[in-house]
């Protein structure tokens, strides 16, 4: 259905244009540099490493078992699958006949050297806001990577998307073109937050609703919760469902060590944005979360008022001593999910969650996790199919998955139980269909080892989009 409006829509566009829209999308070929040398300060080179960190561009340029940017991993869309291109400094099969100028014109315009409209899967709706100078750095950092020879399968879309042409019709409808501009009203670090996570940070990627053609809706849906990979990614401003309100500590710690006390550990999709920002100076994390938190705004008074209680409820019942209010007040009855969940949690869950260690070897008290007040279960699903990783250097799992030892039926009965005693919103719809999606990503999950970030991908096998 997608699809269809997507091809019928630029079809139409594409005729009535005719003649002016070819004009239009139309784009120069920059010529390739014979012999280039790539000579540069080791300054520059380590300010683009870092700058790539915030950019992720590590996790979708790099193939399942494949080198790091030799590109070759398989993102699905709605509209088809597209590869990632080999970035390495190889003449032939990589970039390293660009000079820097069509770098750049590929970050700000989404044009590759030969004048060629590259798809929005390459996230250049963001990259167009990246500095000049911050493009020259990226620039030096990649022509200083291992050139390796690797070619990318071809794209799988219908046409007349594989019509590269039809590309200028998405970006004149979506597309707006130009560098980060400062707010005036804001302070530095403000700005420099709005600057990574609007640009190479493209935070809204996930975090923001699609509309059918792909694009990311703006205004009030600007964060309002996307999806990734399968994964629900939550919203980040005023519909946040965190029941412990953000603040700009709390996300700083989240976003630079991967968890944070009151709000879980950082799974998925968004593992290896936490793990590569872990690289960075802490102050790079605080910025983007001082930004974040303005998006969000002043929790209203009802989840002011929800995090208090929540907040009382753990200094008076420590984890451990936390009565089951789910199962204790009602009579028994095993028609209902929630009831059978009940003996579930409590003889798989509970000895870890209501343990009270520390994070992020403990588990969270579960009525603090966003995951069980999320706009659908599939974060949880996920979770409780394959478990979390080890820490890196440690050989035992901080959760172990359940994929092989509870049905679709027991997952269920668990979620409903967890759901009416931990959170204060409605019961999910039916999960059966998407515990059998999870279940088929199975061992792909992304994961990542809690500690010190890594250049490995952490969903190496694939990497979905909604473009
Ligand atoms: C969400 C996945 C994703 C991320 C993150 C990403 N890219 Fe890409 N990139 C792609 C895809 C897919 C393509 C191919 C698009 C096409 O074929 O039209 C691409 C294409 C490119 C190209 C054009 C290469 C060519 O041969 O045409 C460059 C340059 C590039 N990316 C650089 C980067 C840099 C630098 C970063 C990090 C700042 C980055 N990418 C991050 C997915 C991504
Ligand atoms: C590749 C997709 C992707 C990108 C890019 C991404 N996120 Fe996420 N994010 C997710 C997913 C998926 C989750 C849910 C993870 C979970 O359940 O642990 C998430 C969770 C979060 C959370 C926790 C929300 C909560 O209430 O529990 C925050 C905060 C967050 N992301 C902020 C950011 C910021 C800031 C950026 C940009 C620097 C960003 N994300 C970029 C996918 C992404
Ligand atoms: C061996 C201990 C252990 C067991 C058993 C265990 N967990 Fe976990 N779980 C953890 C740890 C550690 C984390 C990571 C810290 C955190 O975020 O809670 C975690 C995370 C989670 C999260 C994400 C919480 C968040 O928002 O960060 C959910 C949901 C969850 N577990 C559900 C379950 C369920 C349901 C069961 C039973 C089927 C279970 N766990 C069994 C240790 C355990």
């Amino acid at each position: 259905m997608k699809l269809r409006t997507f091809g019928l829509g630029l079809l139409v566009l594409a005729a009535c244009g005719a003649g002016g829209f070819i004009a239009y999308a139309w784009e120069p070929e920059i010529a390739a540099a014979e012999n280039p040398t790539f000579d540069f300060a080791p300054d520059i080179v380590k300010a683009g490493a870092d700058l790539a960190a915030v950019g992720n561009c590590v996790v979708c340029h790099t193939a399942l078992g494949g080198k790091p940017f030799a590109g070759g991993l398989a993102l699905p869309t709605p509209f088809g699958t597209i590869y990632s291109t080999n970035i390495t400094p190889d003449a032939e099969t990589g970039i390293g006949r660009w000079n820097e100028e069509a770098f750049a014109r590929s970050m700000r315009e989404g044009v590759d050297r030969e004048g060629r409209h590259l798809y929005p899967a390459f996230p250049y709706d963001h990259f167009t806001r990246v500095t000049d100078e911050d493009n020259r750095a990226l620039y030096a950092y990649l022509m200083t990577r291992e050139a390796v020879s690797a070619e990318p399968p071809e794209n799988e879309l219908p046409f007349p998307l594989n019509v590269r042409m039809v590309l200028a019709g998405w970006k004149l409808l979506f597309f707006r073109e130009g560098a980060y501009e400062p707010d005036p009203a804001k302070d530095e670090v403000w700005n420099r937050g709005a600057y990574l996570a609007e640009g190479l940070g493209h935070c809204g990627a996930c975090h923001t609703p699609r509309n059918v053609l792909g694009a990311e809706k703006g205004g009030e849906a600007h964060f309002g919760g996307g999806e990734a990979e399968g994964w629900t990614a939550y919203a980040l401003n005023g519909a946040s469902p965190a029941p412990i309100p953000w603040d700009v500590d709390a996300l700083t710690h989240y976003l630079h060590e991967g968890w944070e006390a009151r709000h879980g550990v950082a799974r998925g999709p968004m593992a290896p944005v936490n793990s590569n920002l872990g690289t960075l100076p802490e102050a790079e994390s605080r910025a983007i979360a001082t930004y974040v938190v303005s998006r969000m705004g002043e929790p209203s008074p009802e989840k002011r008022a929800r995090a208090e209680a929540l907040g009382a409820e753990a200094a008076t019942h420590p984890p451990g001593a936390r009565p089951q209010s789910g199962g204790s007040q009602s009579v028994p009855a095993a028609h209902d999910p929630a009831e059978r969940g009940a003996a579930i949690y409590a003889a798989a869950c509970s000895t870890c969650h209501d343990a009270g260690r520390p994070l992020p070897y403990g588990g969270l008290r579960l009525d603090h996790s966003t995951a069980l007040y999320g706009p659908t279960p599939a974060n949880p699903i996920h979770v409780i199919l394959q478990g979390l990783p080890a820490p890196e250097g440690e050989r035992g799992p901080i959760m172990p998955g359940f994929a092989g030892s509870l049905d679709d039926g027991q997952i269920a009965d668990l979620l409903a139980y967890m759901r009416k005693t931990f959170s204060d919103q409605p019961p999910w719809e039916d999960p059966s269909e998407l515990i059998r999606d999870a279940r088929a990503d199975g061992s792909e999950g992304g994961q990542r080892s809690l500690g010190t970030g890594s250049d490995a991908p952490a969903n190496p096998s694939k990497r979905e989009t909604s473009w």
